[in-house]
């Protein structure tokens, strides 16, 4: 119900390398670059095709284009910035928009200091990428601002989600589908996702 799994072998994978706490920062940004691609080939897998007709060099024909405007891909920074690489590796022509937003250490809330997203995001998909659902404070502040900037057809894609977070954020905003490479346990008593990875934009970026 709104919450998809993407089980493919080889995010399980490259996911399973990502948590080990041996994994160098170089090691962690080239699997989440990867794993990302898989992710928005996941994610996009459903998009609609129209027709638009061309010619090879033996014949004319009505060949399958994507329908529709550009897709967005808004990036939770910082952390997002490292899904936001693999997913326009695959769609090279999307617009970006970038959120600033960090949690307070003793709050846990989301403290916005940058956001910046194309004019038009009203008639296109916009896809919210960060890596951790964690207390969801993060990506439901993100995307009431989206939303008032006109987004109205959003996706949200994630690495980790915990189930405390998957649930708070399906309540804030049931319209907007959860795609994620697991469910973890639980968050623990500082919020973050138990077992998790740790913090992924720390282990991006130190
Ligand atoms: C982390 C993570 C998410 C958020 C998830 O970011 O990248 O944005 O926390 O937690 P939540 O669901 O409880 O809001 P962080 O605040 O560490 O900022 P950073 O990415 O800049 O390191």
């Amino acid at each position: 119900d709104g919450v998809t799994v993407i089980d493919h072998p080889l995010v399980q994978h490259k996911l399973t390398f990502m948590r080990k706490k041996e994994t160098s920062t170089a090691g962690f940004r080239r699997l989440l670059r990867e794993i990302s691609t898989l992710l928005c080939y996941e994610i996009t897998r459903d998009l609609e095709l129209t027709t638009e007709r061309i010619e090879t060099p033996m014949a004319t024909i009505d060949a399958p284009v994507l329908e529709g405007k550009k897709l967005v891909f808004a990036s939770i920074l910082r952390a997002g910035n490292g899904l936001l690489e693999g997913m326009l590796d695959l769609v090279p022509s999307a617009r970006v928009a970038h959120i600033g937003v960090y949690r307070d250490h003793d709050t846990l809330q989301a403290i916005e200091y940058f956001f910046k997203a194309p004019e038009d995001i009203g008639d296109r998909l916009v896809i919210v990428v960060d890596p951790m659902l964690a207390t969801a404070n993060s990506s439901i502040a993100s995307i009431e601002r989206l939303k008032e900037r006109g987004a109205k057809n959003l996706r949200f894609l994630c690495l980790l989600a915990a189930p405390e977070g998957i649930e708070r954020f399906r309540e804030a905003h049931p319209d907007v589908p959860v795609f994620t490479a697991a469910i973890d346990e639980r968050l623990n008593e500082s919020g973050y996702i138990v077992p998790g990875l740790g913090d992924a934009g720390d282990r991006m970026y130190g």
